[in-house]
């Protein structure tokens, strides 16, 4: 097991919803209906206290786990209804020039994550080496490598993504990591603390020739258009609704390795602002600020995407099916982001 520390807050109500402070985890919520049941009723509840789940998901510090809710499997609506109660807008992704065979067929406001045709993609490498020597799953940078906020490419950038498993992996393969960006930003040292306060990442779309591992593999990077230019962000956030601050950057596949990562730092894989992306991350990520999600058949988790970091694990694909569903919202960024026209939005005309 990890070092982490256990919750040990008692239980809240909210609305019809009991959360109790998530296993293994020093951040999070499990949530579970007062008298049961299935994704169904944990959806009509949910819609007729609108605020019970979103309030449950702050005072959880932006992660909760809601396992048996199988039934969404059948009727994927039930996911959008779910969704739409934790920001103003859920993404349609057969409006956001997302490739066809991510999007479900008949709700594309879900995009897939899978190894099954048609949305077939590959999950990470192994880390090297595959274990700790403990024998533990890595988890900490830059051991463990892609960390990252969902389209944190994007400005503004969404509010929280819903995740499900429709097909997990294998046990003991697949995992999601979270880490809490709020924590990490309360413990950091005061030195570095002082240099996050003001900085500004860059951050870019996967697939660029941008990435670290590109830069360093003297890859071309690709042109790109003007709707898919790195975008600047603060590396401290304030979190809108809470106040609370938190950690804000994502590593090396989402980060513009050429021009930065940071702005007004030595940019490149071995400048100062990659040292200090390096010692940020590696805090970021330490087993005190994390949570392994062992993926269950029917498990829901609803994660903040402004005050929390995420890394999917290695699975062996040869032989398995995994396919997993999620939805992201967007709206309530912060004061920052006001009056902004969307950066990934192409301009007509
Ligand atoms: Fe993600």
């Amino acid at each position: 097991m990890s070092t982490s520390a256990t919750n040990t807050e008692d239980k809240k109500r909210f609305g019809d919803f009991i959360v109790s402070p998530l296993p293994d985890a020093t951040f999070g919520g499990l949530v579970q209906l007062t008298n049961g049941g299935d994704a169904n009723a944990v959806v009509d509840a949910a819609e007729t206290n609108p605020d019970a789940l979103p309030s449950a998901l702050y005072d959880a510090q932006g992660f909760l786990f809601l396992p048996g809710m199988g039934a969404i499997s059948d009727d994927p609506d039930l996911l959008l209804r779910l969704s739409r109660l934790f920001g103003v807008e859920v993404e349609d992704y057969g409006k956001t020039l997302t490739a066809k065979n991510f999007v479900h067929e008949t709700v594309p406001e879900i995009f897939i994550v899978s190894n099954i045709a048609p949305a077939i993609r590959q999950p990470p490498a192994r880390p090297d080496p595959p274990l700790t020597e403990n024998n533990e799953l890595p988890t900490q940078f830059p051991h463990r490598r892609g960390w990252h906020t969902d389209q944190s490419y994007r400005r503004p950038p969404p509010d929280v993504s819903l995740f499900y498993a429709v097909i997990p992996a294998p046990e003991g393969q697949g995992q999601t990591l979270y880490a809490n960006g709020f924590a990490a930003y309360d413990a950091l040292p005061a030195e570095l603390k002082a240099k996050a306060e003001s900085l500004i990442g860059i951050h870019v779309m996967p697939g660029s020739g941008r990435s670290e591992y590109a830069v360093r593999a003297g890859e071309t990077p690709i042109p790109l258009e003007p709707h898919q230019q790195p975008q600047r962000q603060p590396v401290v956030r304030t979190h809108p609704v809470t106040g609370q601050r938190a950690l804000f950057l994502c590593e090396a596949g989402q980060m513009d390795w050429i021009q930065g990562p940071f702005v007004g730092m030595e940019p490149g894989p071995d400048g100062d602002g990659a040292k200090l992306l390096y010692e940020l991350m590696a805090h970021y990520t330490q087993p005190a600020f994390t949570y392994t999600h062992n993926w269950g058949q029917g498990d829901l988790v609803v994660y903040d995407n402004r005050s929390s970091i995420h890394a999917a694990t290695w699975y062996e694909s040869d032989g398995n099916r995994r396919q997993m569903w999620r939805t992201t919202t967007r709206g309530n960024p912060g004061p920052e982001y006001d009056g902004e026209a969307r950066s990934w939005i192409p301009k007509v005309g």
